[in-house]
């Protein structure tokens, strides 16, 4: 499994990953069926819509995890500049890991490249998306050092104590 930066030849294989999360989400918080949501809607949400996806990719801070060719993980992040009162900031805006291959350290390894590049890039701080009920995100992030509380955003501060570097 390589854990490579994402390219525009992955849009395809990442878009379905990504909306196979939203959905998995989606489907244990809300009420309505996500065959009844609205396409224009759908195509909206995400990193990886049309909209977002190339800005992404040039931002040089998002990655995929790749088995036998095919992408089974993501992450989507960029720097954030002058923000908090803090010149660099990684601003790490979503990720998910293919269900199949899951717990199986995908993630952990992906979001450790992405912060190994955000600070290559200057980031002093990492703001990483969460939702507090998100339990396997909660831990990953955790695991890896950030401090999470009821906000909807995990905090690492790279210039205080280093995250663990094996899992
Ligand atoms: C959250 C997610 C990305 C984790 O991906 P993963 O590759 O399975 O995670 P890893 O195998 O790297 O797990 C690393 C650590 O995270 C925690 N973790 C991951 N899944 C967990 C689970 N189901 N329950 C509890 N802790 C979990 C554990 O601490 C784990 O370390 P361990 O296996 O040594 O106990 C994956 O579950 C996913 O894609 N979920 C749907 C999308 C999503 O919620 N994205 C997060 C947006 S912030």
């Amino acid at each position: 499994m390589e854990i490579r930066h994402m390219e525009m030849k992955d849009l395809k294989a990442v878009r379905d990953l990504e909306l196979l999360c939203i959905r998995e989400y989606f489907e244990k918080i809300m009420e309505n069926k996500w065959e009844d949501l609205p396409k224009e809607f759908i195509d909206s949400l995400g990193a990886s819509n049309p909209r977002s996806f190339r800005h992404y990719v040039e931002e040089g801070t998002s990655f995929v995890a790749e088995e036998d060719g095919i992408a089974v993980g993501f992450i989507f992040a960029k720097m954030v500049h002058h923000i908090y009162n803090v010149e660099n900031m990684l601003w790490v805006e979503n990720m998910g890991v293919d269900p199949y291959y899951r717990r199986l350290g995908i993630a952990y390894r992906m979001l450790q490249r992405c912060i190994e590049e955000g600070k290559r890039l200057g980031a002093t701080v990492v703001h990483s998306a969460i939702q507090p009920d998100n339990l396997p995100s909660l831990m990953l992030h955790r695991k890896l050092g950030f401090f999470t509380d009821s906000r909807e955003v995990a905090l690492l501060d790279l210039e205080g104590p280093k995250p663990s570097a094996s899992r």
